[in-house]
């Protein structure tokens, strides 16, 4: 009888089987560091402890490294943490599903999500929410970014076949972070910054000192440049 593979499964069986084209692609390109993750960089303090969930092949880990951070990346994908390794062997990275991360409450400064949260079905996503808040300190930060849409499931076109997507509108979003009892510093919507199409960031922290920051955005005047704004 064929068994019914849950959204996690799914998704990294098709990240194992397809990796080499997803590491090819990455390995082309050349590294940009996402605009979103200087938000977090500006407010850990320097050598805070930065977890990158969903870390995949650990380029944002690595930089956040090279900035001064202690890092940990945490996916559940062992080629990519393999890919990590192979680059930077004393990278701390540990293979482990982000719903079970495995590690002690208000261990860490700051949390870094980009495209990883996507690939859990959203009751799952609002949980982690919670769960991070638990493992960050009083005072950190949580930096996420989502696909933005309506679209939940498993696409029939899609780039690494086979994975299981949830994109999120922001309303939702902002709900399900707010629920998890974080303070929402901005949230918007973005669209073809490092990643094709449309996406959205948040920023928010364990406390409720900062409700109204400055963030790093894009702004399209006529240089097409990057400012700091509030939100
Ligand atoms: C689109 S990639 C993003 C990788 C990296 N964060 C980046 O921005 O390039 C999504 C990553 O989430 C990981 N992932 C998906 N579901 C996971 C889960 N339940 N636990 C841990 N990692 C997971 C995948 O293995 C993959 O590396």
């Amino acid at each position: 009888m064929a068994m019914r593979l849950t959204p996690t499964r799914r998704t990294i069986q098709s990240y194992e089987a397809q990796h080499e084209i997803y590491l090819h692609e990455w390995n082309a390109r050349q590294y940009k560091v996402p605009l979103h993750l200087h938000n977090l960089i500006a407010r850990v303090p320097k050598a805070g402890l930065i977890l990158d969930v969903g870390c995949g092949p650990g380029q944002d880990t690595r930089y956040l490294r090279r900035q001064g951070f202690h890092v940990c990346g945490a996916d559940l994908t062992w080629s990519f943490l393999q890919a990590a390794k192979a680059r930077a062997p004393r990278l701390p990275v540990v293979q482990a599903d982000m719903r079970r991360l495995p590690f002690p409450l208000q261990t860490f400064d700051g949390i870094w999500a980009a495209a990883s949260i996507i690939h859990l079905p959203k009751v799952q996503a609002r949980t982690l929410l919670r769960k991070l808040f638990k493992l960050t300190k009083p005072g950190g930060w949580l930096a996420l970014t989502v696909m933005y849409g309506r679209e939940v499931g498993v696409p029939r076109q899609q780039w690494i076949a086979g994975r299981y997507l949830a994109k999120w509108f922001k309303r939702e979003l902002r709900h399900a972070v707010q629920t998890a009892a974080w303070d929402v510093c901005s949230i918007e919507r973005v669209t073809h910054q490092e990643r094709k199409g449309a996406w959205i960031n948040v920023l928010a922290t364990r406390s409720g000192r900062e409700k109204n920051c400055l963030v790093v955005r894009q702004v399209s005047g006529r240089d097409g440049g990057v400012r700091r704004t509030r939100s």
